[in-house]
C-alpha cells in the first residue's frame, strides 16, 4: 500500500476545482466551479446531490479519468497530476457505469488490474476479495453473463485489488437489490474499521444519513454543505408537532403563533406546529393550547432529517420549505406522526 506524503494529509483535498465540458454547438458546462472539499482519514464520507450535480465528474477526476479544467486535488497529499501514480495508487474507484470487459472472467480481470497496478503476485488477494464480496461461484465465467448485481460486485473487487488506503464509489447502490445494497455497506463498514477512507456519492438521502459521518452536498457544480451529518442535522433547528385538541378549533392560540415559527390548523381539532427546539420547550406549546382552553387528546413530534436540509439548499428558500409540501409519503407529517405516535396525558414527554 502507498503511504501517504504526510502522516497527517487528509485523504482527498480538493481546492478550486473546475471543470468545463465543451458542449455542443460551442455552448460551455461548468460541471463543476471551485470546489473546494476535504475528505479526512478513516472517515465514510458522503457526497450528496441530484443528478447533474457534477458528483461522477469530480470523482472522475480524482480517478484520473477525466482532465480538470483548473485547481488541483490530492489523495492522501499526493498531487494528482504532479504525483500521478502514486495518487492513482492510493485511490480505489467504483465507477457509476458497469463498464466491464465482457470478454474476460472475473478471475482474469482481476489478474489484469492487478498487473496494471504493479501488485506483486505473493500480494495479490483476489480469493479473498471474491470470498467477501460473495463472487466466487462467478469467478471463471464470461463477465457477459453476470447480472447487474455480480457485475456491481466485481467493479468493487476491481477497485480493490492494490488495496487502496481511499475507496471511492460513485452511486453504487442505484439499481440495486437490497440484500447486495446491505452486504456492499457491511464491507464497506467493514474495510472503514481496517482503516479505509470511503467516499461515497449518491443521491438517497436515507443512504447518506445512514452509512456516512460526514456530508457534504453538491448542487449545480456548487458545494452547498459539508459538515458532521449531525451537525448537518441539527442545523436547520427544527422540529415539528402536531398537537390533537378536545374540540374544533376555530381560531389558533395567539401565544402558539407568537412562540411557534409557523402554526397552523390541519384539521378541524389537529394543530401543525414548526418551531425551535433550541428557543422554544415542548411545554410552552402545550401550555399555549391550554391557555386557549383546549384539552390535549394527542401529541407526536418528529425531528428534522435530512431530506429537508436537502431541499433547503438545493431550492433557493431560505426558511426550507414546509414539510406539508413534500410529497414523499415518508416526510408527511401526518405519515410520520402514525408511525411515531405517543402518549399524552397532559405532561411533557418529548
Ligand atoms: N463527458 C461529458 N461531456 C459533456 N458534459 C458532461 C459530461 N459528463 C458530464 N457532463 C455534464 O456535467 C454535469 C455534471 O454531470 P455529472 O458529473 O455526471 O453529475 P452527477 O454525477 O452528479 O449526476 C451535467 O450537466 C452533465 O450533463
Ligand atoms: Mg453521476
Amino acid at each position: 500500500m502507498i503511504e501517504s506524503r504526510h502522516p497527517d494529509d487528509a485523504a482527498i483535498e480538493v481546492n478550486s476545482l473546475y471543470k468545463t465540458y465543451a458542449g455542443k454547438n460551442g455552448v460551455l458546462n461548468e460541471a463543476l466551479k471551485s470546489i473546494n472539499l476535504s475528505v479526512p482519514r478513516g472517515a465514510i464520507f458522503g457526497l450528496l446531490g441530484p443528478n447533474g450535480a457534477g458528483k461522477s465528474t469530480l470523482i472522475n477526476i480524482l480517478a484520473g479519468l477525466v482532465i480538470k479544467t483548473s485547481g488541483n486535488a490530492q489523495i492522501n497529499g499526493w498531487d494528482i497530476v504532479q504525483d500521478m501514480r502514486r495518487a492513482r495508487g492510493s485511490i480505489g474507484v467504483v465507477p457509476q457505469e458497469l463498464n466491464l470487459d465482457s470478454f474476460f472472467t472475473p478471475r482474469e480481470t482481476m489478474e489484469l488490474q492487478a498487473g496494471l497496478y504493479g501488485v506483486p503476485q505473493s500480494q495479490r488477494r483476489t480469493q479473498e476479495i471474491f470470498e467477501a464480496l460473495d463472487l466466487e461461484d462467478k469467478a471463471d465465467v464470461y463477465a457477459r453473463s453476470l447480472s447487474g448485481g455480480m457485475r456491481r460486485r466485481l467493479l468493487v473487487a476491481k477497485a480493490l485489488v492494490h488495496s487502496p488506503p481511499v475507496v471511492v464509489l460513485d452511486e453504487p447502490t442505484a439499481g440495486v437489490d437490497v440484500e447486495l445494497r446491505q452486504s456492499l455497506w457491511e464491507y464497506m463498514r467493514e474495510l472503514n474499521r481496517a482503516g479505509t477512507t470511503i467516499l461515497l456519492t449518491t443521491h438517497y438521502l436515507e443512504e447518506a444519513q445512514g452509512m456516512c459521518d460526514q456530508i457534504a452536498i453538491i448542487n449545480h457544480g456548487e458545494i452547498v454543505a459539508q459538515d458532521s451529518t449531525a451537525a448537518l442535522l441539527a442545523r436547520l433547528d427544527r422540529k415539528e408537532a402536531l398537537i390533537s385538541v378536545d374540540r374544533d378549533i376555530d381560531n389558533l392560540p395567539d401565544d402558539l403563533k407568537r412562540v411557534g415559527i409557523e402554526a397552523r390548523i390541519t384539521g378541524k381539532r389537529v394543530i401543525l406546529i414548526r418551531f425551535s427546539p433550541s428557543q422554544v420547550q415542548m411545554g410552552q406549546l402545550l401550555d399555549a393550547v391550554r391557555v386557549a382552553g383546549f384539552h390535549i387528546t394527542d401529541l407526536s413530534t418528529r425531528d428534522t432529517d435530512l431530506e429537508e436540509i436537502f431541499i433547503s439548499l438545493t431550492t433557493n428558500r431560505p426558511d426550507g420549505p414546509l414539510h406539508s409540501d413534500i410529497i414523499d409519503p415518508r416526510t408527511d407529517p401526518l405519515e410520520t406522526s402514525r408511525s411515531h405516535r405517543q402518549p399524552c396525558n397532559g405532561a411533557e414527554r418529548i
